[in-house]
C-alpha cells in the first residue's frame, strides 16, 4: 500500500515535469546567450538548469520514498531564439510565475486531501519560488535601467557572471 495516494503521486508527476521543463528552457536560454557572448549571463542560466534539475530529482525521490510510482513525460520544446536579454529575463520571470501558480494549486490539493507530508515537502518549493520570482525580476529592472547601451549590457552581464554555486540565489 502507497504510503502517497494516486491523485496526489499524478500531481507531484505532473510537477516533476514541470521542474524539467524549466530546466530545459534555461539549458536553451543558456545556449543563446552564449551564441551572444553573453557568458556572464549563460553561466547563471546555466547554474539555473542544475538547480531546476535538483528540484525534479527531490520531487522524484519523495515520490519513490513513499513507495508511488514515478511516471517521467515528454518535455515540451524550448525556445532556440530570443530577441535580446531583457525578452528571455521577461521571458523566465513569465515561466516562473506559471511555475508558482501551479506550486500554490498543488498545495491546495496536498492540503485538501490532508497530506501533511506532502505539504512539509512543498512548503520548500513555495519558499523557493519567492526566490525564484524574486530574482529574474531585479534583473529585468537592472537590465532597464541599462538600457540598449552595450556598457550597460556588459555590466549587467559580469554581475550575472558573479552567481556562484556557492551562493545559488545571489
Ligand atoms: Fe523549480
Ligand atoms: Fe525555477
Amino acid at each position: 500500500m502507497p504510503r502517497v495516494t494516486k491523485p496526489i503521486s499524478d500531481a507531484l508527476n505532473d510537477q516533476i515535469n514541470r521542474e524539467l521543463e524549466s530546466a530545459y528552457v534555461y539549458l536553451a536560454m543558456s545556449a543563446w546567450a552564449d551564441g551572444k557572448n553573453l557568458r556572464g549571463a549563460a553561466g547563471w542560466l546555466r547554474l539555473q538548469w542544475e538547480e531546476e534539475l535538483q528540484h525534479a530529482t527531490k520531487l522524484i525521490d519523495y515520490i519513490a520514498g513513499r513507495g508511488g510510482t514515478v511516471d517521467l513525460k515528454a518535455i515540451t520544446k524550448p525556445p532556440a531564439r530570443y530577441k535580446d536579454l531583457l525578452d528571455v529575463f521577461r521571458q523566465v520571470l513569465k515561466h516562473e510565475e506559471a511555475v508558482t501558480a501551479a506550486i500554490n494549486a498543488l498545495y491546495g490539493k496536498a492540503a485538501r486531501a490532508r497530506d501533511y507530508a506532502t505539504q512539509a515537502l512543498l512548503d520548500w518549493y513555495v519558499n523557493e519560488q519567492v526566490e525564484e520570482e524574486n530574482t529574474p525580476a531585479e534583473i529585468i529592472a537592472m537590465l532597464e535601467l541599462a538600457g540598449d547601451t552595450p556598457p550597460g549590457l556588459l555590466m549587467v552581464d559580469q554581475h550575472l557572471g558573479e552567481r556562484s554555486r556557492a551562493a545559488p540565489g545571489a
